[in-house]
């Protein structure tokens, strides 16, 4: 029998393409605003934090409703994550800062807003380059698991860097920051109940 989720991966290939097409889009037909440079820039900040925290929901998704479906697009989604956090570097980098590396060296060293953003892109890079099952093999599932969970870090380092730049309101990074935080605490309060299933199936064969 076909797989019955075949049409799960392109669709969520498709639909991750998506805001990449339509900024593509808004570029050539000179519809990004006053400052395309800087839109360009921001929409993909943004996209890149909504896909790391889409990431991060799929195993709190399948902890509270039992579904297998968002395991299924997990590497999928933390690999756009990837991918949109090093195109909104590189706009920055080509685009903004014009290649001049001394000003982008000053910029990661001295505004404490880009330092967070670099190293929430240096924290992704491991992350995408082990995304294999081949470094899942080689790692063996526990180093892979416990390396895995900088995606936390990643997105925390992303909410931080966001909420440093907007100075004003602060509300959409904090909105970013308190879904993540449930996120996480949905993850650990699994992690403390399988932890205490063990301990008393561990009891109760020595019983
Ligand atoms: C996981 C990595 C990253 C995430 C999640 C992220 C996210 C964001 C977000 C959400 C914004 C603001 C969007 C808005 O205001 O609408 C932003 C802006 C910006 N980010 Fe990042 N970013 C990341 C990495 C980086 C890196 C590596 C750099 C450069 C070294 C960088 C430089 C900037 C700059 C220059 C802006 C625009 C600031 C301005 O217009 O004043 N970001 N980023």
């Amino acid at each position: 029998m076909a797989n019955p989720r075949s049409w799960l991966e392109p669709a969520v290939v498709a639909g991750s393409l998506a805001p990449f097409v339509l900024l593509g889009v808004r570029a050539l037909g000179g519809t990004l605003g006053a400052d395309p440079v800087a839109e360009l820039l921001n929409q993909l900040g943004l996209v890149t934090l909504v896909f790391l925290v889409a990431s991060l929901a799929c195993t709190p998704l399948k902890i509270l409703l039992g579904w297998k479906w968002p395991i299924a697009v997990r590497r999928t989604l933390g690999l756009f994550a990837f991918f949109s956090a090093l195109a909104h570097f590189l706009v920055y980098l080509v685009l903004d800062r014009e290649l001049a590396l001394g000003a982008v060296v000053a910029d990661v060293t001295e505004r404490p807003f880009v330092t967070v953003g670099f190293a929430a892109l240096v924290v992704l890079v491991p992350l995408a380059v082990t995304s294999t099952k081949r470094a899942l093999q080689r790692l063996g599932p526990r180093r892979w698991r416990w390396l895995h969970r900088l995606a936390y870090v990643a997105g925390v380092l992303g909410v931080v860097h966001f909420f440093i730049r907007v100075k004003k309101d602060t509300t959409e990074p904090l909105v970013y920051g308190a879904v993540l935080g449930l996120l996480f605490a949905v993850r650990l309060g699994d992690a403390v109940q399988k932890q205490l299933r063990q301990r008393a199936a561990r009891r109760r064969t020595l019983s």
